[in-house]
């Protein structure tokens, strides 16, 4: 079949990777892609949210099958937009629809299906510019820090941890009446602040069933030992060594499980990724967020990991036969490690040649923020490659990406020399 991928990151490269490998792929297309996925598909300049554009794609080229990389067009309706065309109507998308999308699209959507199913996370009430005067009281009832979130999508910068009461009731003021994220902050969640280490666990469900995927733990932060601004994601291990099997089992009973019961029940149509960040506090673990789809840097650990074919894994989504699929996964830990543009995530420059990717043997280097000019390879962005390597544990891994990057250049290159320093 033809294969389309929406993205242009290193998530959507390392899809490509895996999907054409896949004897079931015959021709794969990424929108609008990287200078990564033009080795291994045809790009098609198309932004991801063009949803009449993105139509005339999947017509030209005979497409049954579209693979979502990231959370905007799910959160604006792609999923709908092709079940409600009639030319469309067959192709498997993969993704949840509008309605479950809003899992990651309104954070006060997710604080309400967490609560209604009895999964455990933050207590929180949430606040319009109405309010914003409750929403002080409530500030000064809680014991700081103080987590306020925007609840619309801020492409992951809603999110303020705070430590003093007087700067918190400052930012609730600019986030409700000033608009400091647009329309993302027209409402604010303000949340209890969970002390504890930060998992991933990523789901794959046919709205039915579901399997779960290898745990993951990115590390946010510019700056080593977890300081600084935070970023898309600067590194990542995969599986997370202190999620051992006790840990695993209550994650699976209390939270994967009704999740995805929570699903049907609420009537939330939903194929594809769930991507659960959580918190293990004194050993219990909280969800802080959903997301809708999978995470970058996460996917670049996790599914070089994947033994089974990522094709047919897909097709038994669209077929709701994910439970009859064994999901095969490597024993050993992958590690990613990821190449900034310096200055990122504030001001940076752009159009930096890349040398020495084809020197690398022993690790895999995912492009994201690359593009090919006339045969060479240019940075485009903040985020600029990442690097995974597999070893038998997360430190010989990282020896090998790190290694690897000793061979990579390009003008004021930065990256994270401490990835799993806290394991
Ligand atoms: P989110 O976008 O919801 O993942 O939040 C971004 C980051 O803020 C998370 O990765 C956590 O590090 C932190 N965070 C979010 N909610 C909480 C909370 N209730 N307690 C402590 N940290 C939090
Ligand atoms: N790395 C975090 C995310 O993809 O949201």
């Amino acid at each position: 079949m033809n294969i389309l991928i929406l993205g242009a990151g290193g998530r959507e490269h390392t899809f490509a990777w895996k999907i054409s490998q896949s004897p079931l792929c015959k021709q794969l297309f990424v929108a609008p892609g990287n200078s990564g996925t033009s080795s291994l598909a045809t790009n098609l300049n198309v932004s991801v949210v063009d949803f009449e554009g993105i139509k005339e794609q999947v017509l030209t080229h005979a497409i049954t099958m579209v693979v979502v990389g990231p959370e905007d067009p799910l959160v604006n309706g792609i999923y709908d937009f092709f079940l409600q065309d009639i030319e469309l109507q067959h192709v498997a998308v993969i993704g949840p629809q509008k309605a479950a999308a809003q899992l990651e699209g309104s954070k006060e959507f997710a604080k309400e299906f967490l609560y209604r199913h009895q999964i455990p996370t933050a207590a929180y009430e949430s606040f319009t510019k109405e309010t914003v005067n409750e929403g002080y009281t409530f500030l000064e009832t809680l014991k700081p820090p103080y987590v306020l979130k925007a609840d619309g999508l801020a492409a992951g910068k809603g999110v303020l941890i705070l430590t003093e009461l007087e700067k918190a009731k400052q930012e609730l003021k600019s986030m409700l009446v000033d608009s400091k994220f647009g329309v993302a902050s027209t409402k604010v969640v303000i949340e209890e602040f969970l002390d504890g280490i930060e998992l991933s666990c990523f789901v794959l469900t046919d709205g039915k069933h579901y399997k779960l995927l290898p745990t993951a733990k990115d590390y946010k932060q510019i700056g080593e030992g977890d300081t600084g601004l935070n970023t898309g994601g600067m590194g990542a291990i995969s599986p997370v060594p202190f999620a051992d099997s006790n840990l695993l089992t209550k994650i699976e009973n209390r939270i994967v499980n009704p999740t995805v019961e929570g699903l049907i029940k609420d009537n939330l149509p939903y194929k594809g990724f769930i991507f659960i960040g959580l918190i293990v506090v004194d050993n219990e673990p909280m969800v802080i967020e959903y997301n809708v789809r999978m995470g970058d840097p996460e996917t670049e650990a996790v599914l070089p990991r994947l033994k089974t074919d990522l094709v047919e894994i897909f097709q038994a989504i669209d077929n709701e036969s994910l439970n009859e699929i064994e999901i095969e996964i490597d024993p050993k830990t992958a590690v990613t490690v990821m190449l900034v543009s310096g200055g990122y995530p504030e001001a940076y420059d752009k159009g930096k040649e890349i040398t020495g990717i084809e020197d690398v043997k022993d690790s895999i280097v995912f492009h994201a923020g690359a593009t090919n000019v006339d045969g060479r390879i240019m940075t485009s962005g903040g985020r600029v490659l990442t690097v995974t390597s597999l070893g038998d544990d997360f430190r010989s891994a990282l020896e090998t990406s790190y290694k690897s990057i000793d061979k990579i250049k390009f003008d004021a290159m930065n990256y994270r020399k401490d990835i799993g320093f806290d394991l």
